[in-house]
């Protein structure tokens, strides 16, 4: 297995060039215009998995975006690891904000990456992290070949919520048969210190309109005599935290488990400097609940956060307006115990019951999605463990993350299996914002350690059996 590293490092040109072909190809699921291009980036991976020999290559056709199919059946004795991953990204505004075209992939060093990294919409989330699957493939292939079966299913919907991954995976659960899921889109603590996600958090994404007089109106003739939905939006939003930052959404923590004495302890034991992270993001305090750590705060406690308001007058100069309307995105990420249509249920709920008179409130529900939580004694656990370990030469620490990918509680209700998420991205990457990028090492890295997943996952579950 050593030669892995060898045959990487003899490819890596090549490997890199195929990469940026990828993050060419602006993807971004959100946007209709780009819906052909979206169905290009699904092409090219169906191309390679066609190239590396699979089976059953096929472009699954959805009410959205397609999602790409392949797989490998050796044996059906032997284990079958079905292998996730998202060929969307998000879009790129603000693009004045990116020091290049977010499409024009280039390698750059960086303070964190001194060997450089791929600066790139999707480099990291999710296409560079994806494509280090398919590379895998390729490594073992050219070794002693597969040692397990795979499964391959790559879709174009994570970053607006997975709606029509959803219906497939019920409509195919024979197809999607595994002994586990392994994906690569979350995170590892740094460039030197690997982790296993553990665990991510459920979502409720919601929009809230306020609608007050049924015109704009002149805010001298008006103002002090009519409620501004602008005003009585800003103290809704303001009363959905308490002094000591609990939500007060009444219900909204009811159901949320306390972590485990064990979870805590794992918590403690991961590395964490609050400076370099107020640093790193130009803070000078931190905030949130009371009574819990940052890492709590950002992985075991659920949040509520404004995403984006608008409304009245945002032009250039001033423009003396009461508006009539006022508008929120709204966004709660949630912990195991929580379930999303409830949670969004009562967000509805209390926004109706806190409405003052005056005013009118809709709700709108967007997506949304369960937390998960993975074990940590599983064959999968330990197989990932030992292929960080081979690589990194150390064990990887389990961490839960805060961010969400919907799919992977469903993954584990419908098909029943557990899965194992292998990130390989840092927090410092950028995902979602301008100059996305992801560390070459960590690219080259985690095709190894996935590589070297297949062997042992394969070696532990033949024993287990
Ligand atoms: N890959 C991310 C999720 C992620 C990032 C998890 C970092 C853990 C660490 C994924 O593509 C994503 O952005 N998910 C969205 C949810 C989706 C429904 C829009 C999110 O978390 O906001
Ligand atoms: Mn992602
Ligand atoms: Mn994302």
């Amino acid at each position: 297995m050593e030669n892995f590293k060898n045959y990487i490092e003899k490819n890596s040109d090549r490997f890199l060039n195929e990469l940026f072909e990828l993050l060419r190809i602006p993807s971004i699921s959100a946007i209709k215009e780009n819906d052909s291009d979206t169905r290009l980036a699904a092409n090219l991976i169906l191309k390679h998995l066609v190239d590396l020999g699979l089976d059953n290559c096929e472009i699954c056709e959805t009410k959205g975006h397609p999602i790409v199919y392949g797989e490998k059946i050796i044996d059906n004795n032997l284990p079958t690891i079905l292998v996730y991953g998202h060929y969307d990204v998000q879009p790129v505004d603000p693009l004045n904000l990116w020091d290049q075209d977010p499409f024009q992939p280039y390698i750059k060093k960086t303070k964190i990456h001194p060997e450089g990294a791929i600066f790139a919409r999707g480099a990291c989330d999710d296409k560079g992290q994806m494509f280090m699957h398919v590379k895998a493939l390729e490594v073992m292939l050219e070794h002693d070949g597969f040692p397990c079966n795979v499964k391959f299913m790559i879709e174009g919907e994570e970053e607006i919520g997975s709606d029509n991954l959803e219906i497939f995976v019920k409509d195919n659960k024979e197809k999607l048969s595994n002994d586990i899921i392994l994906v690569s889109d979350t995170g590892m603590i740094s460039k030197t210190i690997p982790s296993i996600t553990t665990g991510l958090r459920g979502l409720s994404y919601m929009e809230v309109e306020i609608t007050g007089p049924n015109r704009d109106l002149h805010s001298g003739h008006y103002g002090g005599t009519v409620a501004n939905p602008i005003n009585i939006l800003s103290s809704m939003i303001a009363s959905l935290h308490d002094s000591n930052n609990k939500i007060t959404i009444p219900g909204f923590y009811d159901k949320v488990l306390d972590s485990s004495e064990d979870e805590k302890k794992a918590s403690s034991l991961i590395p964490f400097n609050i400076d370099e992270f107020k640093d790193s993001i130009g803070i000078n305090s931190e905030h949130g609940e009371q009574g819990y750590s940052t890492i709590e705060r950002q992985s075991i406690r659920p949040a509520l956060d404004v995403n984006g308001i608008w409304g009245g007058y945002t032009d250039e100069g001033s423009k003396t307006v009461l508006p009539s309307k006022a508008n929120a995105k709204i966004s709660m990420r949630l912990v195991p115990g929580q379930n999303w249509r409830e949670i969004s249920a009562l967000f509805s709920e209390h926004i109706k019951n806190i409405t003052p008179k005056g005013v009118n409130s809709k709700v709108t529900e967007h997506h949304g999605g369960e937390p998960y939580v993975a074990p940590t004694n599983t064959v999968g656990f330990k197989a990932a463990s030992n292929a960080y370990e081979d690589v990194f030469d150390l064990k990887p620490i389990p961490t839960r993350d805060g961010g969400s990918i919907p799919i992977i509680a469903l993954f584990e209700k419908e098909l029943d299996s557990k899965t194992i998420l292998m990130g390989f991205g840092l927090d410092s990457d950028a995902i979602h914002s301008p100059n996305e990028h992801y560390g070459v090492s960590n690219f080259f890295n985690g095709i190894e350690t996935i590589s070297k997943f297949y062997y042992h996952f394969t070696r532990l579950f033949k024993a287990n059996s």
